[in-house]
Order: structure tokens, then C-alpha cells, then sequence
């Protein structure tokens, strides 16, 4: 087996690794990965997505990417195919890892790298983070039926509006997730979420990128107070299956929490999703974010997998 650098392939040759990958995420995580794959392989023909490629026999069996951005890398993904035919796939998901990291962490002006692996049980490929130093944090991916299950009735606020998420929010919702991450444990995972311009490139990745599905405006909502007329929450969805909402981001101003908004947010977005057909609704949630997983616990929703995220500041 050799390790190579993805630019030396083309999409043809990685397409058949992202099928099989496909059909991983929607049994995994209920979630179509075709957006994300057409994406990948635009950029392996442009030839430029940094990565690594697995081969064996002139076939690539295994892949793993990055990105920059500014002083930072972000794992992008790692997938090795498993149709029985490696040994020990671990081993190989370990191998891509350790040059991934390698790679960034000697890369001239990169302080900071981040990882996400959401389709790898806690704990399975921590080794090489952990031998280079990274900090771990355990997440849950949970869901929420949406058929055969009661819409819970939120609190009713008179104070507080809960209407459709408009293009206008972007600047006033950049600042609300700046407020609602200020010393919270996911400010470590995503430094995006320190500043106000981070706060905006967060909010554009998830509106007009489709790596984490399509922003769907239907079904994210915004939260103002009627009488200061500002912004003080927000919940955004994304369509990750025709029928499968995923809540990219739900936050609420400090001073205007534990009065069910939160709630009544994730039941605005639930209601529309239940009135459109969707089948299921997930999102992730920090596990040392106690307050948030018992919540949603409360809401009904499951945990199904619980997987870890990595942080290395240089
Ligand atoms: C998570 C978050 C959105 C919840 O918002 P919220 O408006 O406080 O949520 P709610 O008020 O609906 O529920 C929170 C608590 O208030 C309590 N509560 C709800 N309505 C209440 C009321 N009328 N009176 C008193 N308490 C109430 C709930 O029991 C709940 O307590 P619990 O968490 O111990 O079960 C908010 O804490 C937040 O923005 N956190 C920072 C960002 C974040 O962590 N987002 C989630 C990332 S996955």
C-alpha cells in the first residue's frame, strides 16, 4: 500500500471510493452525500484539494483531505473503503491521518487545525491527534422522528417574534452567535465562532455552500424582540436527505435563555419540516454542553452516534 498525494488523481479514479462512501453517510447518519462527493470531485480535477490517497494495485482504496483557511486547516474528511478486502482499514485510516496532520501542523503559517469526523465512532482514529498533541471533544449526533411522534406545544412569548430567517439577518445574526459562543465549549472546536467576521464566514458557509447540505430557508427561523426590534436567536436547517432536516446552528442570546426560545426555535423548525413531509430531523450537539444535549433529551431526541472532535493550536 502507498501513500500519494491527491493531486496526482482525477475524479474518474476517486469516484468509485465516494460511491462507496455515499452509501456509508446515508446508512450512517441518514444523510446524502452526492452534493459533498460532486463537490470533492470538482476539486480533485481542478486539482486542488490537498490531500492524501491510499493505493493499492493502482486502485485508490482511501482518501483524506484539507483545506486552509487563513491561519487554519480543517480535516475536511477521511474515508477507507471496508468491502473486506483490507485487513485492518484502521490501520490505513491511521496512516492517512498521521500525514494529514503532519502536513498541516509543518505547514509555513498554520496555527490552528480543526477536525470533525462525524461518521467515525469516538475514540476509533484518536490516536494520531492525540500522539500530536490535539484536545478532544466528544459530540452526539442526535434525530428526532418526525412521523409517528406528537408535536410538542412550546411556550408562547408575547414579547418575543418568531418569523421566516431573511437574507437582512446575516450581520445582526453574526453578532447574536458571537454573544452565544463567548467562553461556551464549542468556541474551542470552531474558532469561527470568536469574532464577529468569523461569526459571518460560519453563516455563509452554511447558507451558500452545500457541504453541509442545502440551506434551507423554509425551515430556519429568527427570533426578535418586538419591542427592541432586534435579532436575540436563531435556528438554521439544512437539507441533508429529500427528507431529512439537520440543524446547522441554534443559538440564543445569554440574557434572554432558560424561557423555552430555544425550544420554541427547534419546534418552529420542526413544525415545518412535519408540514412538508420530512421524515427526521438531526443535529450535533457538544456532549460537556450539558444544558443544550438535555434539551434536546427532553424534545425526544436520540443520540445515535457519539463522535469526537480535534483541536490543535500551534
Ligand atoms: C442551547 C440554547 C439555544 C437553549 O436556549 P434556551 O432559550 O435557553 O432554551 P429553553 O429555554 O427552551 O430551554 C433551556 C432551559 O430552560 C428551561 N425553561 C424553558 N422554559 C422555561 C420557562 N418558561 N421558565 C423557566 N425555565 C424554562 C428548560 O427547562 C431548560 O432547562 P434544561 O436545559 O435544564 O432542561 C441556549 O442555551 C444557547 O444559545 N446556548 C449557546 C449556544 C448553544 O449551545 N447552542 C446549541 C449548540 S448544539
Amino acid at each position: 500500500m502507498e501513500i500519494l498525494d491527491l493531486r496526482h488523481f482525477s475524479s474518474a479514479d476517486l469516484r468509485p471510493l465516494l460511491d462507496d462512501e455515499t452509501r456509508a453517510w446515508a446508512s450512517l447518519l441518514s444523510w446524502d452525500y452526492n452534493g459533498s462527493a460532486e463537490m470533492i470531485l470538482r476539486y480533485v480535477d481542478a486539482k486542488i484539494l490537498p490531500g492524501y490517497a491510499a493505493i493499492e494495485r493502482g486502485r485508490i482504496f482511501g482518501y483524506s483531505f484539507f483545506v486552509y483557511e487563513g491561519s487554519k486547516g480543517v480535516v475536511g474528511d477521511l474515508f477507507v473503503a471496508n468491502g473486506g478486502r483490507l485487513a485492518n482499514p484502521r490501520e490505513v485510516e491511521i496512516r492517512l491521518l498521521t500525514h494529514v496532520i503532519e502536513t498541516l501542523q509543518q505547514s509555513p503559517g498554520i496555527h490552528r487545525v480543526e477536525a470533525q469526523l462525524l461518521a467515525h465512532e469516538t475514540g476509533s482514529v484518536a490516536r494520531p491527534f492525540l500522539d500530536q498533541g490535539f484536545q478532544r471533544h466528544a459530540r452526539l449526533f442526535m434525530v428526532l422522528p418526525l412521523i409517528n411522534s406528537v408535536a410538542q406545544s412550546p411556550t408562547k412569548h408575547p414579547e418575543i417574534e418568531i418569523r421566516r430567517w431573511t437574507e437582512a439577518d446575516y450581520q445582526p445574526a453574526a453578532a447574536v452567535i458571537t454573544a452565544a459562543y463567548r467562553g461556551h465549549v464549542d468556541a474551542q472546536i470552531n474558532d469561527q465562532y470568536h469574532t464577529l467576521a468569523g461569526s459571518l464566514r460560519f453563516l455563509n458557509n452554511i447558507v451558500r455552500f452545500p457541504g453541509c447540505g442545502l440551506f434551507d430557508i423554509e425551515s430556519s427561523f429568527a427570533a426578535v424582540d418586538r419591542k427592541a426590534k432586534n435579532l436575540i436567536g436563531l435556528i438554521l436547517c439544512s437539507r441533508v436527505r429529500g427528507d431529512v432536516g439537520h440543524v446547522t446552528q441554534v443559538c440564543v442570546l445569554p440574557e434572554y435563555r432558560s424561557r423555552g426560545l430555544g425550544e420554541s426555535l427547534l419546534a418552529a423548525t420542526s413544525a415545518n419540516l412535519r408540514k412538508r413531509g420530512f421524515t427526521m430531523m438531526s443535529l450535533t450537539v457538544t456532549e460537556a454542553n450539558a444544558g443544550a444535549v438535555a434539551l434536546y433529551r427532553r424534545l425526544n431526541f436520540e443520540s445515535k452516534r457519539v463522535f469526537d472532535a480535534f483541536v490543535w493550536q500551534g
